[in-house]
């Protein structure tokens, strides 16, 4: 199987992406979403909430997972993930509460959290489609350079790396979590399709590791090459290391 790539202006690439999700919810009303967070999803929810608004698209059935969040956020911290969802998307169109999965970064058994997690996925089907961003380290959710491709949702530790380039969001780099709760490659893996956005030159190593070469450790976005239907949707300066 071999990844494909769309390049397009940074506008018209979010776009395709929410068209994506659109024609995948119009063939199947009830579809699980695999849903990211961070700044590179936010013109594709704002289109998603376009299109609810002009009756192009429902919700009303849809169940969303999203694939990670910090651990030690409040829900109501305007950084958390859950929060991020909520402002960018959940509040702004008519998909049900009980029907948007997050991790709970506040719980005190961060493993059995995790495992129930995996459980609710299995019990809803497993995701139809999976929307990624990714780290400029390559990372996938929050599976940081190593993790393995076996491994499902857990908690992580974030590199140093991450929440530097997360610390933009935070008034300083201490205020970023240390760790994380995220689906694992294999979760990851398991969905049916994927649509990955990546914008901006400080993609292009990873986008280049993602679509050439071989599966490396290093690079956990290359181990997308073994699924057989991935599609990698960049804009010119997110391409322009291949
Ligand atoms: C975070 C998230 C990832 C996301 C990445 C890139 O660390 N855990 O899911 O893909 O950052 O974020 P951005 O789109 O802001 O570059």
């Amino acid at each position: 199987p071999q990844i494909k790539l769309v390049v397009a202006d940074t506008l018209s690439a979010a776009k395709a992406v929410a068209q994506i999700i659109a024609d995948q919810v119009k063939v199947k009303p009830n579809a699980v979403l695999g849903l990211p967070t961070g700044s590179t999803p936010i013109p594709v929810y704002e289109e998603l909430v376009k299109m609810y608004q002009a009756g192009l698209i429902d919700f009303e059935q849809v169940r969303t997972f999203n694939l990670d969040e910090y651990v030690g956020l409040k829900p109501d911290h305007p950084e958390s993930y859950a929060a991020f969802m909520a402002k960018h998307l959940f509040s702004k169109i008519n998909i049900p509460t009980c029907q948007t999965h997050l991790l709970d970064g506040l719980t005190p058994n961060p493993e059995s959290e995790c495992k129930a997690y995996e459980d609710r996925l299995v019990k809803e089907g497993g995701m139809d489609l999976l929307f990624l961003g990714i780290g400029e380290n390559g990372h996938l959710g929050f599976n940081e350079p190593f993790s393995q491709v076996g491994e499902g949702t857990r908690m992580v530790m974030l590199t140093v790396e991450t929440r530097l380039a997360n610390s933009r969001f935070f008034s300083a780099i201490d205020q970023v979590p240390t760790h994380a709760l995220t689906m694992g490659l294999r979760t990851i893996l398991s969905s049916k399709s994927i649509v990955l956005l990546a914008i901006g030159k400080k993609k292009a190593k990873a986008i280049k590791m993602c679509l050439e070469g071989e599966i490396k450790d290093e690079w956990p976005c290359s181990v997308l090459k073994g699924h057989e239907d991935v599609l990698v949707v960049c804009d010119g300066d997110a391409a322009s290391g291949m």
